[in-house]
């Protein structure tokens, strides 16, 4: 393993200093990414002092590094996971197991491994994209400073995609690495990837939900390129996974105090919409939305292109390399799900193979319904009947085989008439965004916190609540 070259134009601990021509590469990209930042990262605040972590090293603890930095001179680097000590240099699932690691791309899977790189890059990018005006509405310095904090590991987790793009895709990666700050979350000609990735992230509420279920997501995607037999895909990955988990908990943890708030002032016989604050059928509408735009990210359950990453050793299992599957080829087994016909469901079976996208999704969910119970949790403890409801895989899809078919949240089959009408019921409104929107209000003095946000348990590193976590100038 390479040392930690802090002082370098580009820190990293991936020898870019005996590496001349990639290293060129990348900081002749320096500029422009600086740029795009400019132009498309958070929008003002660029002199403020945010109290930040950067990564610094990729050792237990190390790696977290906590002071204030203007966002514009955050320190991007390019780190790899160092090799789990004992872990078998091996692949570990498809028709090469058992077989050594690759550290170049073979030749035979260099298209997949491109698109699975640059899929997964174009999303960092994105969110940045989607959240640059959400400082403006910050319900609290301490929020503020979370959403900066993704914010620069979006970028960062760019950077890691784009190391691997400049290193082993030559001129073609080169040309991806451009490509990434030329497309636009949302713009019409010239969009993001995947869809979500296009979708406004206008308000708070929605920040929350993006972080809680569509960064999760990311996380699947992450694990299951974690598992890659190309090693530096697999290191690079589980290093975004340490930044990933903050920001997951940021959404959890903002839903979750969304909630809270709501719960508090209903217990005390409040009305939400009478103080600003957010009534629980417009959280769970959002929780709805998200949810399920969320849920299309993995792809068809039925998938060709999902077999042969499988096949090839490139995108594995969640946990694959934990021997919690029996059969680490996938051979000869069905998965089985059921899908819409007339008015009931009826039974599909796939090969185990082409239902890799629907294995990564279950996992997925599970994790989702423990963030959703949390929740309920707390709506239990101020004594509220009312539950929030995580849709079923089946609901509002719009890919994979229950893509256009209809279906109510819980996942029965209905006729498209009765869903059309039902529709506004389980998904946000204009109106409803519209009232969020109004919520939203920007609270800058320390310890203080809008009005329908409850303020969090603990600070950041240990920081009290009422740190100032930005230095806005
Ligand atoms: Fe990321
Ligand atoms: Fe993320």
């Amino acid at each position: 393993m390479t040392a930690v070259d802090l002082n370098a134009k580009i820190p990293n601990n991936v020898g870019l200093a005996d590496d001349p021509v990639i290293r060129r590469a990348l900081e002749h990209w320096q500029p422009k990414y600086l740029e795009w930042w400019k132009d498309m990262g958070p929008s003002d605040y660029k002199e403020s002092d945010v109290y930040l972590r950067t990564a610094v090293g990729v050792g237990k603890g190390g790696w977290a590094n906590f002071g204030y930095v203007k966002m514009p001179d955050y320190r991007w680097g390019i780190f790899l996971a160092e090799p789990e000590e004992g872990a078998p240099q091996t692949v570990k699932f498809g028709d090469h197991v058992g077989e050594p690691l690759w550290t170049q791309v073979p030749g035979e899977m260099r298209n997949m491994l491109r698109r699975l790189v640059v899929t997964q890059a174009d999303t960092e990018p994105a969110s940045v994209e989607q959240q640059r005006m959400l400082g403006h509405t910050a319900p609290s310095l301490l929020d503020m400073r979370n959403l900066f904090q993704v914010n620069v590991e979006e970028g960062r987790h760019l950077w890691a995609m784009v190391y691997l793009l400049h290193k082993y895709f030559g001129s073609d990666g080169r040309d991806e690495a451009e490509e990434l700050l030329r497309r636009r979350s949302g713009n019409e000609d010239n969009p993001r990837i995947l869809q979500a990735f296009n979708k406004p992230v206008r308000d708070w509420l929605t920040f929350f939900c993006f972080t809680a279920f569509t960064d999760r997501d990311g996380k699947y995607q992450l694990a299951a390129l974690a598992e890659s037999g190309f090693d530096p895909l697999a290191r690079s990955t589980q290093f975004m996974l340490t930044e990933e988990a903050h920001h997951l908990s940021v959404g959890e943890n903002g839903v979750g105090r969304v909630v809270q708030r709501t719960a508090e002032l209903m217990k005390q016989g409040v009305d939400p919409r009478k103080v600003g604050a957010i009534p629980l059928d417009i959280i769970q509408k959002y929780v709805t939305e998200w949810s399920t735009a969320s849920y299309d990210l993995f792809g068809g359950e039925d998938s060709s292109n999902a077999a042969d990453a499988f096949a090839t050793g490139l995108k594995g299992r969640y946990r694959e390399g934990d021997g919690i599957y029996k059969d680490p080829r996938a051979l000869n087994q069905q998965y089985e799900v059921q899908v819409a016909e007339g008015d009931h469901l009826a039974k599909v079976e796939i090969p185990l193979r082409r239902a890799m996208n629907a294995l990564l999704l279950d996992a997925y969910h599970a994790d989702c319904q423990r963030i959703v119970a949390r929740w309920n949790r707390t709506l239990a403890e101020h004594q509220i009947d009312t539950k929030i409801l995580l849709p079923s895989l089946r609901f509002n899809r719009n890919i994979g085989i229950h893509g256009g078919k209809s279906y109510d949240p819980s996942g029965n089959p209905m006729s498209r008439e009765e869903y059309d009408r039902r529709r506004p019921d389980w998904l946000p409104s204009e109106a409803d965004y519209r009232y969020v929107q109004n919520c939203m209000v920007q609270v800058k003095e320390r310890g203080k916190f809008a009005n329908w946000i409850a303020p969090p348990h603990v600070g950041i590193n240990e920081q009290p609540i009422d740190f100032e976590y930005v230095k806005i100038h």
